[in-house]
C-alpha cells in the first residue's frame, strides 16, 4: 500500500533524485543525465506527472510503434497474466505455440521457425550463435555503421563507437565499411560497395564466414536506406561464398518503414531474421530470431545450444499477438506508407526553407534529419560522434516545446507511432520548423 500511494504520489522531480540516486541510467556520465519523468501516456502522446505534454516523435526508443496504452494489448497481457504468467521454456503453451505460427506467415520467404529472446540483442546473439552452427565457420562479418545490441557478443557486431569500451570482445567479426560515408563524402553506388564487401570476403577466407549481419535499413547510424540493387548484391554474395545473411529488423522492422519488414523493400529474403522492439511494441520485453526451414532443419538431431528463462515468455508471447492485431486491425503499415509519404514532403520543405538541413531521408515513418553549419563544403553541424552548443541547443528547443525525439550528433529522428495522423504530424514539424531557426543562426 506504502509503495503504491508513493508511485502516485511522486512529484516529476522526486522520480528523477530518486532515479538518480538509486539507479544507473544506460550511455551516460550519471552526473550529465536529465531523463524527462514519464507518468502515463496514450497515443502518440506521454506526460510528466505535472502534466507537460510531449508529443512522442521517437516512439520512446523506436519501439511503441503501435502507439502508447492501446487496451487490446493491455487487455491481452490483463488476460494471460490471470490463466498463466509464466511457463518455463521446456513447456509449450499457447501464446508460444500461435505466435510462432502467425510470425511465419508475416516474416518474408520461407522463414518459417522462431527462438524468443528477451530482445534485440539477444536475438542477434542467438543469431550468429545459429549461423556458427549451421556453418561450422566461426568468423562474422559486420558493418561499421551499425548497433546490434549491447550484450558481450552484440557490442562486438556493433561498429559504432558504443562498441569501443567493450573492445577487446569476441573475436571473430570483421567489419567492413557502408555504401554511406558521412554527410560530406555521401554514397557509394551499390556496385562499388558489393566490390568492397566482397573484396573483403576473399581476404578473410570465405571458408572462414559464417554470416553477414547488416541492418535493413540501418537505424541509430542515420537512417541508411541502401541503394537500390544493394541487398539484392549481398543477398548472391551470401549465395555464392555459403555465407548466411543475417538482417537485423530490431528497429526497422514491424511497418516502421511502410513494410512488415523493410526487407521487403527489395524482396529479399534473409537466412536469418531478427526483430524486437515493435514485436510487442515495448508493452512486454520480447525479441526473436527467426531461420529459413532449411536451418531449423539442421537442429533436428544436432543440439541447439542456447536457452534463456525467459525464453517464450507467454505474457511477451501474449502481448506481441495482441500487438500483432493491433498493426493488422489498424492497418498501421498503410498508415505508415501513407503518413510517411507526407512525412517525406514536410522534410523536403524544410530542406528548402532552412539553410542548417544538409540531407533529410526518411522511408515510411523511419526518418533523419542531418545539419550542416555550411552547405558548400557540407560541414556537419556536430562532429562524427560528438555534439555542439548548437545541437544542445535544438534538443534543448525541442524539450521545453514538448516534442520528445532523438538528438544525436549533427542528426535527429522523426520515428512517431504509426498510428499518427496528418494533424499530429503537421503539429510536430511546425515545431521542428520552428527550431531551425537556431540551427540556421551557425550557418556560414
Ligand atoms: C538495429 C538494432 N539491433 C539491435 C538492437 C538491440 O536491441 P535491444 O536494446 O532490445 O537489446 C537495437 C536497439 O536499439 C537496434 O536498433
Amino acid at each position: 500500500m506504502a509503495t503504491e500511494t508513493l508511485q502516485k504520489t511522486m512529484s516529476g522531480e522526486e522520480m528523477v533524485a530518486l532515479s538518480k540516486k538509486h539507479t544507473l541510467f544506460e550511455w551516460s556520465a550519471q552526473s550529465k543525465v536529465d531523463p524527462i519523468p514519464v507518468a502515463r501516456a496514450k497515443g502518440i502522446y506521454f506526460w510528466t506527472p505535472e502534466g507537460k505534454r510531449f508529443i512522442d516523435f521517437n516512439s520512446q526508443l523506436m519501439c511503441v510503434n503501435i502507439g502508447h496504452g492501446d487496451e487490446r494489448v493491455l487487455r491481452a497481457i490483463r488476460e494471460q497474466a490471470d490463466v498463466l504468467a509464466y511457463a518455463n521454456p521446456f513447456m509449450a503453451t499457447e501464446p508460444r505455440a500461435r505466435l510462432g505460427a502467425k510470425l511465419a506467415t508475416l516474416t518474408p520467404g520461407d522463414i518459417d521457425v522462431f527462438f524468443f529472446t528477451n530482445g534485440g540483442a539477444e536475438a542477434n546473439e542467438n543469431a550468429i550463435k545459429l549461423a556458427r552452427l549451421a556453418t561450422g565457420r566461426h568468423k562474422i562479418l559486420a558493418r561499421y555503421r551499425s548497433y546490434h545490441g549491447a550484450t558481450a557478443g552484440s557490442m562486438m557486431l556493433t561498429g559504432d563507437p558504443r562498441r569501443w569500451a567493450s573492445e577487446p570482445g569476441m573475436p571473430g567479426v570483421v567489419h567492413v565499411l557502408d555504401p554511406y560515408h558521412g554527410i560530406s563524402r555521401g554514397w557509394d553506388s551499390a556496385e562499388q560497395s558489393l566490390a568492397m564487401i566482397e573484396e573483403v570476403i576473399q581476404l578473410e577466407g570465405s571458408h572462414t564466414i559464417a554470416a553477414f549481419i547488416l541492418e535493413s535499413v540501418t537505424g541509430t547510424n542515420g537512417v541508411l536506406v541502401p541503394p537500390d540493387g544493394y541487398m539484392q548484391g549481398v543477398r548472391e554474395l551470401c549465395d555464392r561464398y555459403g555465407i548466411l545473411m543475417v538482417c537485423d529488423e530490431v528497429m526497422a522492422g514491424f511497418g516502421r518503414t511502410g513494410e512488415w519488414f523493410a526487407i521487403n523493400h527489395w524482396n529479399v529474403v534473409p537466412d536469418l531474421i531478427t526483430m524486437a522492439k515493435g514485436l510487442t511494441a515495448a508493452y512486454v520485453q520480447l525479441g526473436a530470431v527467426g531461420m529459413r526451414r532449411s536451418i531449423a532443419d539442421q537442429f533436428k538431431d544436432k543440439v541447439f545450444y542456447g536457452g534463456l528463462t525467459y525464453n517464450s515468455h507467454p505474457l511477451a508471447c501474449a502481448a506481441a499477438l495482441a500487438a500483432i492485431q493491433v498493426y493488422e486491425e489498424d492497418h498501421l503499415i498503410e498508415n505508415a506508407r501513407k503518413m510517411g509519404a507526407l512525412m517525406a514532403d514536410l522534410m523536403t520543405d524544410l530542406a528548402l526553407r532552412h539553410p542548417s538541413v544538409g540531407a533529410a531521408r526518411s522511408i515510411g515513418l523511419f526518418g533523419l534529419i542531418e545539419l550542416v553549419r555550411d552547405r558548400d563544403k557540407i560541414t556537419p553541424l556536430a562532429p562524427f560522434n560528438g555534439t555542439s552548443d548548437e545541437m544542445v541547443a535544438l534538443g534543448k528547443f525541442f524539450r521545453q516545446e514538448g516534442l520528445y525525439t532523438f538528438v544525436r550528433w549533427n542528426t535527429f529522428f522523426t520515428n512517431p507511432p504509426l498510428c499518427i495522423t496528418e494533424a499530429e504530424l503537421r503539429e510536430a514539424f511546425a515545431i521542428i520548423d520552428r527550431g531551425l531557426e537556431i540551427t540556421d543562426r551557425a550557418v556560414r
